[in-house]
């Protein structure tokens, strides 16, 4: 397995170092940025059976202060992930990281409350992929914009691709904070006394994936089949709010390697 990754994120650095502790020779690691070069990413694609592309700019927040940076990384950035493999020899499939976020503020559903949360008083098991895209922010854009990139380059030019538009996901050696990973960011916060800020009014509801690779492989047989592409919910049937997983432990704390301080 080659991670390729610019450990722009605080604790990519250290993630990688435990991964090679590890798995020793089975796990290459490359330092170096999607956007630059085609031909370095090119030769890594060759030599690749599936690209997995999680590469991002992930917090809101920041895209808000930096459209800019944000649509040169997520926008531009998985448009040279996509040249590259279509430049390759092999033309590998690819999985990419899409968000819950282009389906924006689920214009015309109605909400009602239910006890301590509200709920969707139509839509029981959630939105489907066949919901409107409505993207919001210019997170949301720079995401929405790859993700339709990624399965237009399944239409035009035949390529294998599978778009997972994901929730909150969280698991084990997950360095969140509070612009990012918020599941981790509580764990987190509070194990070293830190204060949490709760935004609405504690009813808001989310779906949060929990990511333990051994439990809960990546759906990958789908990314094989010859050009079928395709956008996929990705996300557990059980509606959280945070304190559903705060207070109660539904999920056991990370291990105390989980919560390390990041590196930079
Ligand atoms: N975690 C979630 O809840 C969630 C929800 C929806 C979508 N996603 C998407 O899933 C993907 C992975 O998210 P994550 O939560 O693991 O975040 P993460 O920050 O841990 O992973 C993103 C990685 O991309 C690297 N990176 C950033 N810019 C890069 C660049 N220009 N070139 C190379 N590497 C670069 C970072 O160093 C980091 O290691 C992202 O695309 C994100 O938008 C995550």
């Amino acid at each position: 397995m080659t991670v390729y990754d610019n450990f722009s994120r605080p604790g990519a650095r250290a993630n990688s170092r435990w991964l090679q502790d590890r798995h020793g020779r089975t796990v290459r690691i490359v330092r170096g940025d999607i956007r630059r070069s085609r031909a370095r990413l090119v030769g890594l694609v060759d030599d690749a059976d599936l690209v997995i592309h999680n590469a991002g700019q992930v917090a809101v927040t920041t895209s808000v202060q930096d459209p800019g940076g944000d649509f040169d990384i997520n926008a531009a950035g998985t448009l040279e992930v996509l040249e590259a493999v279509r430049a390759s020899r092999r033309r590998p499939p690819l999985i990419f990281s899409s968000t819950n976020k282009v389906y924006g503020a689920l214009k015309g559903v109605r909400t009602r409350r239910e006890g301590r949360r509200y709920a969707l008083a139509d839509m029981p098991g959630g939105v489907t992929e066949e919901f409107p895209l409505d993207f919001h922010s210019p997170y949301g854009c720079s995401k929405g914009a790859a993700d339709q990139y990624v399965l237009d380059y399944a239409r035009v030019y035949g390529l294998r691709t599978v778009v997972f538009r994901k929730s909150c996901v969280y698991g084990p050696r997950q360095f969140g904070v509070e612009d990012q990973g918020w599941v981790a960011w509580f764990t987190i916060a509070a194990e070293h006394g830190y204060p949490i800020t709760i935004y609405g009014d504690g009813r808001q509801v989310r779906v949060y994936l929990p990511w333990r690779p051994a439990r809960r492989p990546l759906p990958l047989p789908l990314a094989f089949r010859p050009q079928r592409s395709r956008p996929l919910r990705l996300r557990n049937r059980q509606l959280k709010t945070g304190d559903d997983f705060f207070l109660r432990r539904h999920v056991a704390p990370p291990s105390s390697a989980a919560i390390l301080p990041p590196d930079t």
